[in-house]
């Protein structure tokens, strides 16, 4: 029964060919728009809670996410240009292992896009308050308004954090009235990002400040910190994966692609890896500089990050200008070794370039629930267009407001450490996903056929699993406690609506065209 419902691909297939989107991109530009997906809070603002648990280990830690990601990213790149229609792993899934694993996959894409939203939202928060009010406004904003709750691992003082709450909520204004970013200003804004980072390099890496003995110990919460503790260089791979979440947005680009078989991979794993040399070479530089050792609790083991006792050990004056404790860690460093002013440019450029990376994010869960919805698991209503603006506007609003909740409340690194859980799990399905078709599926064209399927893929679950069992034990509880309520959404309500079970599939993707309903046999 759980293996039951499995979508024809010949079917999801049609609704491609309806749209059968130009093949105009380049490899270079598939790497620009991965970069411009890619780079955002985790490198703006989680180098901080990143050093908190690995202290110089960050490094180490940049590669094996990296790694991690590059493989996923194969397993992608080949489902994504066999399948490019809306839905990325949930569709896929749906083709293979079936709806129930679909669902749980669309359910947990929720933590991957809705709640890595509200962590870039917070992120945004961190340098808007820092830099543009307090920098140049001189305005400091009462810590009740500037963070969530120190009970759900806020900052001390801390109620709501409205600035992390209006972006989100701006951003999915724009969203309902049809705003979708355009290829010339993401060129613009992946230009600002990557000048902000090469201009940090240049400058810690040069600086009389830098001192290799800050490396020093490299590792002061070993490389293994424990399953479930989130520490150690490991422990922080799990958290700053989310630098490199996104990524598989390119992978939805594979069917506007020239050239797929070349160029999709060059894509994808060239943008990964250029943000995994920036990412070591950040980290570098700002530890080099200004240090990046833990603050340590008692028995010697870091306070974990986003904490109640961290929070209060950087409201403490000897802490006030460490690494670990800086709500906009990169800005920080650079005013830190005399840059104030570049400093603020860096401040700007994030503030400048997060909310594109928020549009991304929701855009992308609304396309999700768009999916479910009109694939019968999730109301139909949802997936109601404006007769105007041409877009899903209730299920865009509905995102947004969780989105902000999740912004308003909530802390950062909690947040990606959530949003980790939920796309390692994808991820990991997508990986059973190629495996699968290439079983049920051989002689399908691929327009991009990974080479060594059988070593990437089991390695991308391997990973997978591995990040997980890393991550502190509230974010691997947060998946199955998540998976069991969408479990019991599934059979309450959305099995008996599906679709596919009352039999019936639709063949069109386009957000705003006619649904054409093709009716199959039932299973
Ligand atoms: N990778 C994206 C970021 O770091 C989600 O903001």
């Amino acid at each position: 029964m759980l293996l039951d419902r499995v979508k024809p691909l010949d079917a999801i297939l049609a609704t491609a060919q309806k749209k059968s989107l130009h093949r105009s991109l380049s490899g270079l530009q598939l790497m620009l728009f991965g970069i411009g997906c890619i780079i955002g809070t985790g490198i703006f603002v989680l180098t901080a809670a990143g050093a908190q648990k690995a202290g110089p280990g960050l490094m180490l830690a940049f590669v094996v996410a990296g790694a991690v990601c590059i493989v996923a990213a194969l397993c992608y790149a080949e489902v994504a240009a066999m399948i490019p229609v809306a839905g990325s792993a949930y569709t896929y899934s749906y083709a293979s292992v079936g709806e129930f694993f679909a669902w749980t996959v669309g359910w947990a894409l929720i933590l991957e896009y809705a709640v890595a939203a509200s962590a870039v939202s917070v992120g945004w928060s961190g340098y808007f308050s820092g830099t543009i009010l307090n920098e140049f406004f001189g305005v400091q904003l009462p810590p009740w308004l500037s963070a969530g709750p120190l009970a759900l691992g806020g900052a001390p003082g801390g109620l709501i954090n409205l600035p992390a709450l209006i972006i989100a909520l701006l951003v999915t204004w724009l969203l309902m009235i049809g705003t979708s970013e355009s290829a010339k200003v993401n060129a613009v804004l992946v230009a600002i990002k990557v000048a902000a980072l090469t201009a940090f390099i240049a400058l810690t890496l040069s600086s009389p400040e830098f001192d290799a003995n800050r490396f020093n110990p490299f590792l002061p919460a070993g490389v293994f910190g424990g399953v479930g503790s989130g520490l150690g260089a490991v422990g922080a791979a799990a958290t700053i994966f989310f630098a490199y979440v996104g990524f598989d947005a390119v992978s939805t680009a594979a069917e506007e692609t020239k050239d797929p078989q070349r160029n999709v991979p060059l894509g994808l794993i060239g943008s990964l890896l250029v943000c995994t040399v920036f990412y070591i070479l950040v980290a570098a530089g700002a530890i080099g500089t200004i240090g990046g050792q833990p603050i340590m609790g008692p028995g010697g083991i870091p306070f974990p990050a986003g904490s109640e006792e961290l929070a209060r050990q950087c409201a403490l004056p000897q802490h006030a200008m460490a690494l670990v404790c800086s709500d906009e860690a990169l800005a920080h460093v650079l005013r830190q070794i005399g840059f104030s002013g570049i400093g603020n440019m860096l401040g700007i450029a994030a503030f400048l370039a997060l909310p594109s990376v928020i549009l991304v994010l929701i855009f992308a869960q609304t396309r999700i629930f768009f999916v479910m919805s009109r694939d019968g698991l999730l109301p139909e209503k949802l997936s109601a267009v404006h007769p105007r603006w041409k877009t899903p506007h209730i299920v865009t609003a509905l995102t947004g407001l969780v989105v902000g909740v999740g912004a308003a409340f909530f802390p950062v690194g909690l947040l990606a450490d959530y949003a980790n859980a939920g796309t390692l799990y994808a991820f990991f399905m997508v990986a059973v996903t190629v495996m699968m078709l290439r079983k049920t599926d051989p002689d399908r064209l691929r327009p991009f056929r990974m080479a060594g399927v059988w070593i990437v893929a089991p390695l991308t679950l391997f990973g997978c699993v591995f990040l997980y069992v890393n991550l502190p034990i509230e974010a691997m509880l947060v998946l199955p406690a998540w998976g069991l309520i969408g479990i019991l959404i599934y059979f309450l309500y959305s099995r008996s609506r599906s679709h596919l079970g009352r039999g019936i599939i639709e063949v069109v993707d386009d957000v705003a065209g006619k649904e054409a309903m093709i009716p199959i046999d039932p299973d």
